[in-house]
C-alpha cells in the first residue's frame, strides 16, 4: 500500500514511517519541519520538501489522491511549544485537520486522526472512550483543539463523507522524541545525561502510563487496517503506570547519573497543578478487541532508546556522524 503520513518527520510520525517502510509499503511524508527533522526520515520515503497543511493544500492534494490511506499526525504538541505558539497550535490542530480530512474525503481515502489522552482532562481512570467531553474535563488549549479536531473528523464520518478512525495516544515515548518541547521522559534523560538537576514539578506522585513508540505505531497501522474501527475513538496506550518520581529514579539509574532529583512547586513554574491530573491510564479493551494488541516493549526499552537519541541530540551538529540515530 501507499500511505501518506502528515507529521512524518516528527517523533511518532517518523516511527510510523519507519514501520510502514519496513513492512514494504510506499510512504509519502508531508511535514513543514517546524518541530520535525529530516534526519528522522527512513530512507526510501517520498518527501516532496517542506509543506504546511495550513497553506499548501493544492500541493498536498495529488499526494492524497495517489495514496491508499492518510495517517494525520501533523500537529502542534509539547507543553513548551504550545505555550509559545498557542494560536498556531490551535490553527494547525483544528483547521489543519479540516484541510487534511477534506482532501481525504474528496479522494475517498481512509483517514486516521492522532488525538490525545489530554482530551480526558481531569477525568479519573480507568479512562474509557465514552468519558471525555468538554463537560467532564478541564481542558488545556492543546486538548481543546484536539477535541475539536475529533469532532470535525466524527462529523465527516457521520455524514458519510469520510471513513475515519480516531486514536487517542497516551504518553508515547522512545526513539526520536526530542526534549526540546517539554516532554517529560526525554527532558529527564537530558538532565540525567548532563548531570544537572532532574526537575519534578510538584510532588511527582502523579501517575502516567507510557507506551513505546513501536507499540503505538503498530497499533495505529492495525487500527487503520481493520474496517471495524471506522467511526470509532480508540485509546492507544499501556495500562501499566508509573509515578513521575519513579520515572525520574529509573532514568537516573539507567544513565548512572550523579544528578539530584529535585521538586519544584507548581507555583514556581508555568504549569498548573490543576491541569495535571493525579492519574491518566487508558482503558484499552476496545484496542485489544479490534487488533489483539499486546505490548512488545517495556518502559526500560523506551528509556534505552531515549538515552541513545538524546545523547545524539546533545552532540554538536558538526560532530555528528551520519547513521548515529537509533533505527
Ligand atoms: N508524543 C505523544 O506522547 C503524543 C500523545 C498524544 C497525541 N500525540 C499526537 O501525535 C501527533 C504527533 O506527535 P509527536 O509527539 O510526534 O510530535 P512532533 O512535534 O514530533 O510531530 C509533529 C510533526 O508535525 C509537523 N507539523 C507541525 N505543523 C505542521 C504543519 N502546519 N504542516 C505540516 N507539518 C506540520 C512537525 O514538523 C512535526 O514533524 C500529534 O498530532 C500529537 O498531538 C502525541
Amino acid at each position: 500500500m501507499r500511505a501518506l503520513v502528515t507529521g512524518g518527520a516528527g517523533f511518532i510520525g517518523s516511527g510510523l514511517a519507519h514501520a510502514l517502510v519496513a513492512q514494504g509499503n510506499d510512504v509519502v511524508v508531508i511535514d513543514d519541519l517546524s518541530t520535525g527533522a529530516l534526519r528522522n526520515l527512513p530512507s526510501g520515503v517520498i518527501y516532496p520538501g517542506p509543506l504546511d497543511i495550513l497553506t499548501d493544500a493544492p500541493r498536498i492534494d495529488p499526494y492524497v489522491a495517489s495514496a491508499d490511506c492518510v495517517f494525520h499526525l501533523a500537529g502542534g504538541v509539547g507543553v513548551e511549544y504550545v505555550l509559545k505558539n498557542s494560536v498556531r497550535t490551535i490553527a494547525i490542530n483544528v483547521v489543519g485537520t479540516e484541510v487534511m480530512i477534506s482532501l481525504a474525503a474528496m479522494h475517498r481515502k481512509p483517514f486516521l486522526l492522532a488525538s490525545t489522552s489530554e482530551v480526558y482532562g481531569n477525568a479519573f481512570g480507568p479512562l474509557s472512550e465514552g468519558l471525555a467531553s468538554e463537560e467532564t474535563s478541564s481542558l488545556t488549549p492543546y486538548a481543546r483543539s484536539k477535541w475539536q479536531a475529533e469532532q470535525i473528523a466524527l462529523a465527516y464520518h457521520a455524514r458519510g463523507q469520510a471513513s475515519v478512525v480516531i486514536v487517542r495516544l497516551f504518553n508515547v515515548v522512545g526513539a526520536r522524541q526530542t526534549w526540546r518541547y517539554g516532554m517529560v521522559l526525554p527532558t529527564f534523560v537530558k538532565q540525567a545525561l548532563q548531570g544537572s538537576d532532574i526537575t519534578i514539578f510538584g510532588r511527582g506522585d502523579n501517575r502516567r502510563s507510557f507506551i513505546d513508540v513501536r507499540d503505538a505505531v503498530s497499533s495505529m497501522v492495525e487500527t487503520m487496517q481493520t474496517t471495524a474501527g471506522r467511526g470509532e475513538v480508540i485509546n492507544i496506550g499501556s495500562n501499566d503506570s508509573v509515578s513521575i518520581a519513579e520515572l525520574a529514579g529509573r532514568i537516573k539509574r539507567a544513565v548512572r547519573s550523579t544528578s539530584r532529583i529535585v521538586h519544584i512547586p507548581y507555583r514556581e513554574t508555568y504549569r498548573s497543578s490543576h491541569l495535571n491530573p493525579h492519574e491518566r491510564i487508558p482503558e484499552i479493551s476496545k484496542l485489544i478487541a479490534l487488533t489483539g494488541f499486546r505490548r512488545r516493549y517495556t518502559l526500560e526499552d523506551s528509556i534505552t532508546d531515549a538515552v541513545s537519541y538524546v545523547s545524539y541530540e546533545l552532540v554538536p551538529t558538526d560532530h555528528r556522524h551520519r547513521g548515529a540515530v537509533v533505527g
